[in-house]
């Protein structure tokens, strides 16, 4: 596919086709399989300042939290009881939690027996290694926009090139490295996603995430209208056509849209659903965005409803790490 044709399925009305065949492909190179990967969302304290986030250091209207070094290892450890083959840790990018400390925090999760992605932002390349070094297996930075222009309107004082340059830096360490964008920031153009989805792809990346843009009253984007659930799907199942073998998640931000969102970005190329395990005190002030869904790890019944959802499409819930295929691939090469 090239640019124009990308174009042309993101401004198609019809595109049953294509998600269709983005639901084949996934099932080929990924299988009929689903992976779950448990989320912790330790910390919102952030120094960034991205203008659609909910908690961007400028919002005063948000209860900040850090969970200590044990909090994170117990909710951890909680998610590898209930069979959780991988955890996130994701934060605000806060500088408390300094080298050292997340490299203590990194090799105690590393020994519960579990795949570790981080989602922490841009950090230096010695701090990523010394995380990898610790045991962090993968890293999730979205791009948010390859359009540089429209990249710094979005995220004042921040510095696109080396955005760009962490996820080079991420590949290069021997991260199975994540990324994705925003669908609907103010002003974003079809042309401008199609050049993103090429980005996903001259990249290597071996995970993608994406979803719509959820306007948070708090933030600048107040008065923006959310972003397109059906372009956001267009465009997951566009990733997916052109990258057979990553793994591409149901993100929360579709469901939150949409109530059948995970599921129909399930039956459109998506493979990965992200169960949420923050401890609930902590959780409700992890407010990137407005009533944000999501599955409730903790919550026995809503997990069971996830497993059903799945095998309901055919699937079956991943009993192993859930490695992209991607990122296999070329460690054989
Ligand atoms: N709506 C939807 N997604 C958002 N994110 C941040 N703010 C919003 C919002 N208002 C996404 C960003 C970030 C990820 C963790 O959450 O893409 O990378």
């Amino acid at each position: 596919m090239n640019k124009k044709e990308i174009i042309d399925i993101l401004k198609a009305e019809n595109t049953e086709g294509v998600l269709i065949k983005a639901d084949t492909i996934r099932r080929k190179y990924c299988g009929n399989i689903v992976h779950l990967r448990a989320l912790i969302e330790f910390s919102n304290f952030c120094k960034k300042q991205c203008v659609y986030c909910g908690i961007n250091s400028k919002i005063k209207n948000v209860i900040r939290y850090r969970l200590s070094e044990n909090e994170i290892i117990e909710t951890a450890k909680k998610a590898s009881e209930l069979g959780f083959k991988t955890v996130v840790l994701q934060s605000g990018e806060d500088d408390f939690f300094g080298t050292k400390k997340m490299c203590s925090i990194i090799e105690k999760i590393k020994e519960l027996n579990v795949a570790l992605t981080l989602s922490l932002g841009e950090k230096t390349k010695e701090e990523y290694k010394a995380y990898k070094n610790s045991g962090a297996d993968r890293y999730l930075l979205r791009i948010e926009t390859t359009d540089e222009k429209l990249y710094k309107k979005m995220h004042p004082n921040a510095d696109f090139k080396n955005r760009i340059k962490c996820l080079y830096n991420l590949k290069e360490l021997g991260y199975e490295t994540g990324s994705g964008i925003l669908i609907g920031l103010p002003e974003q153009t079809v042309d401008s996603i199609a050049d993103d989805i090429l980005f996903f792809k001259k990249l290597n990346a071996d995970m993608i995430g994406l979803g719509p843009l959820i306007t948070h009253k708090e933030t600048l984007l107040k008065n923006y209208p959310c972003g397109s659930f059906e372009l956001a799907l267009k465009a997951l199942a566009i990733t997916r056509i052109l990258m057979p073998n990553i793994n591409i998640p149901a993100t929360t931000a579709m469901e939150t849209l949409l109530k059948e969102g995970r599921k129909i970005a399930l039956k459109s190329g998506a493979n990965v659903v992200m169960p949420n395990i923050t401890p609930e005190i902590a959780k409700e002030n992890y407010s990137i965005y407005p009533n944000k869904q999501g599955i409730n790890a903790l919550d026995k019944i809503e997990l069971e409803n996830l497993k059903n959802e799945i095998i309901s499409i055919g699937d079956t819930i991943s009993n192993d790490y859930g490695t992209s295929k991607n990122f296999i691939a070329q460690k054989h090469l």
